[in-house]
């Protein structure tokens, strides 16, 4: 029931909606309304009540609980299935756990907090309460598993066109994970799989966002290397809206590439918006370190570089330091 007042409350932003005319539209009693009322602005709501006049939304809190989502939600396949926790050890874990009990394809698990949050290379991630996006995207495509990378392509288009689209920060695309802003990183990608030898079973794609985590909230070894978008932007932004922009863009990425069998779309946005191309690199790869310069991107998403011999040789996957 929260979430049919909160839809007639959005409907009406701002204006005054009587208690008469709630109970009337949803068919429950007006101190069934009240009551609901009263939690919502226990959740963080600002909504005026005033007798005779009844009731007005002034302000929704930041929050990613699956009424708010679902209400706006445009999407068809991604978030289709959507799992909301508090508190979770890590959505990649949970993700995992879905995805083998059967879930369908485009569920997407998302949490206010991870205590267990995973990076790559079986680093920590740290993901405070409130503050960040901390979601897994679950995907059953019919892929061999060496393509796997290129979801993580495809990812990274998707984060870095939401937070230009919905804030108008310049995020840039640090292959083959990371989102940058300010040549600080600003989300982590972490693409896992489960597959036979031939074939992928489900694909999980768990992002990082640091969306608005004050940097005294990063571990102290990262504090100079980690950032925020609101740090670059200047204030909070509301998680809800990057989140639907997020699965709206991969969604249409995803299709596309399901539909044509080809990622193209993806590494033009990921060639756009690169920081990595036309700078030398460090990469760091099956424990083997190459300086090399970052020429280009293959259709596939790999890395072209120029090694010391100046040779071309494409990179599949490794760890980039620009
Ligand atoms: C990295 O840059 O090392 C990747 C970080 C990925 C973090 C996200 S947060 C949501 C999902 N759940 C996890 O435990 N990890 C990923």
């Amino acid at each position: 029931m929260k979430k049919e007042i909160l839809e007639a409350l959005k409907q009406n932003k701002g204006k005054f909606i009587s208690g008469e005319e709630l109970s009337i539209k949803i068919g429950v009693t007006r101190t069934a309304i009240w009551k609901h009322i009263k939690q919502m602005k226990e959740d963080g709501y600002d909504i005026d009540a005033v007798s005779r006049r009844g009731y007005r939304l002034i302000q929704e809190p930041d929050t990613l609980e699956l009424n708010e989502l679902q209400i706006d939600m445009k999407t068809r396949l991604i978030g289709s299935n959507l799992i909301y926790y508090p508190s979770i050890d890590s959505t990649n874990n949970e993700a995992k756990k879905e995805a083998a009990a059967g879930a369908p394809e485009g569920t997407v698990i998302i949490a206010d907090e991870q205590t267990g949050g995973r990076g790559r290379l079986g680093r920590q991630w740290v993901s405070p309460k409130g503050t960040g996006i901390w979601m897994s995207i679950i995907l059953k495509p019919e892929l061999e598993p060496a393509e796997a990378a290129k979801i993580t392509q495809l990812t990274a288009a998707s984060v870095a066109t939401a937070l230009r689209n919905v804030t108008g920060c310049e995020a840039g695309i640090k292959w083959p994970n990371d989102i940058i802003i300010n040549k600080k990183k600003v989300c982590g990608i972490l693409t896992e799989m489960s597959a036979e030898l031939n074939s992928v079973n489900h694909i999980i794609v768990g992002m990082g966002i640091n969306v608005n985590v004050d940097p005294e909230e990063f571990p102290e070894e990262v504090r100079s290397i980690a950032t925020s978008v609101k740090e670059s932007v200047g204030h909070e932004i509301y998680r809800k809206e990057i989140v639907l922009e997020i699965l709206r863009i991969f969604e249409d990425l995803y299709l596309d590439f399901i539909r044509r069998k080809s990622i193209d779309k993806s590494v033009g946005i990921c060639r756009k918006y690169s920081v990595t191309l036309g700078n030398q690199v460090r990469i760091i790869s099956k424990d083997k370190v190459v300086y090399a310069e970052a020429v280009d991107l293959t259709e596939d998403g790999e890395l072209l570089i120029r090694n010391e011999a100046g040779e071309i040789e494409k990179i599949i996957s490794g760890e980039v330091s620009v």
